[in-house]
């Protein structure tokens, strides 16, 4: 079989007919071989995400063969396409198998669901989690204006009002957090909620805010639930506005100039309006059917044009008539059927149209 049917993009789809264990024993078969110039990865790989970015100098064609594999299985299954810092640590991470235990734990992964933990803890080691509380401000202040107090006025003098959002990729929770603050500060300008100095927030009856936070991450979704964040370096506080931190309880003190410094937990208050779930968003099942506001930023560029589709299409799904949808800056939803631009000083939210 050559290595092209292994790196398809569908691996155990193909070829039709093919019994699971066959399938596993004949990548088995490919892995243990030496290539020869006739099964070359050159040839297979243009059929996957993984041609864009050659493998490292040096690395044996036996682990060539496996990184194309899990290239591909990578990006099928979690969207994510292969860069050279992703496939650094596809390297690093199949290289540490010796050679004869590479196809044996490629066929484990092969054979494990998408949700299955085993695969999860594989692929958050490929996965970046740097995020922080209002990042970018700009774009905050935007939907603030622009969206949320626009979907607040509509709603106002509703029987039961309900604000939902949702940060699709939310990593540890931050712009989840962020999105409630803005939610009860912008409901507290609309006259519909109360905020004391220490933080108390009473949105008035009968004003509901949900906000759901989804990762692919696991690890990340525990950090997020805990709402525990330490003031260290360029941590989750940089950008937080000195008004937002009335939101949060010290629960730890300690050198803020090192790690595991003076550590905050955001307060109850914000958190009762924000609950978290493990959701891949090419996964089937959204952790919610509607929302007004989605937040979808910083995780679109690592994913191939494909799996950028879809999330449009999901996130255009889930949306309410007229509600936005916030992208990184270089994700642009080019289907004008979906989203309609609406341009900010030095910032863009979509509405759905
Ligand atoms: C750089 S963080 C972005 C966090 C936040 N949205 C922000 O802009 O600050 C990217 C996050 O996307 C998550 N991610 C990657 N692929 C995903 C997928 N297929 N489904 C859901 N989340 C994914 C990663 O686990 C990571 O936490």
């Amino acid at each position: 079989m050559p290595v092209a049917t292994m790196v398809s993009s569908r691996p155990l789809a193909q070829p039709p007919g093919l019994a699971l264990q066959q399938q596993l024993d004949a990548m088995r078969a490919i892995l243990l071989t030496p290539r020869s110039s006739s099964s070359s990865t050159a040839a297979s790989s243009s059929r996957t995400p993984a041609a864009s970015v050659p493998p490292a100098r040096g690395a044996s064609p036996l682990l060539a063969d496996a990184v194309s594999w899990l290239s591909a299985e990578v990006c099928r299954r979690v969207g994510i396409a292969i860069n050279g810092s992703v496939r650094a640590k596809l390297e690093k991470i199949a290289g540490a198998y010796p050679p004869d235990k590479l196809g044996p734990w490629m066929e484990r992964l092969a054979g494990l669901d998408s949700n299955d933990p085993e695969w999860l803890s594989f692929v958050e080691m490929l996965t970046v989690h740097e995020t922080y509380f209002m990042r970018d401000p700009g774009q905050f202040d935007f939907v603030r204006r622009q969206a949320m107090a626009r979907v607040i006025a509509e709603r106002k003098g509703q029987d039961r009002p309900v604000l939902r959002l949702w940060s699709a990729a939310c990593s540890t929770g931050e712009e989840a957090y962020s999105l409630a603050m803005l939610a009860v500060d912008t409901l507290a300008a609309a006259g519909e909620a109360v905020i004391d100095a220490a933080g108390h927030v009473r949105t008035l009856r009968p004003w509901t805010i949900e906000v759901v936070g989804s990762d692919l991450s696991r690890q990340a979704i525990r950090t997020a639930q805990a709402a525990v964040y330490h003031e260290f370096g360029l941590g989750p506080f940089r950008n937080l506005p000195q008004q937002c931190w009335r939101f949060f309880e010290r629960t730890g003190k300690g050198d803020s100039s090192i790690e595991g410094g003076t550590s905050w937990q955001v307060h109850p208050d914000i958190r009762r309006f924000v609950r978290f779930q493990q959701f891949n968003l090419l996964g089937d099942k959204p952790p919610l059917e509607q929302a007004d506001i989605v937040f979808c930023r910083n995780v679109l560029i690592y994913f191939d044009a494909g799996g950028r589709r879809r999330v449009f299409k999901l996130i255009h799904t889930l949306l309410n008539p007229g509600g936005f949808a916030v992208f990184g800056p270089t994700d642009v939803p080019d289907d004008p059927n979906l989203f309609r631009a609406h341009w900010g000083p030095s910032t863009v939210i979509y509405q759905k149209v």
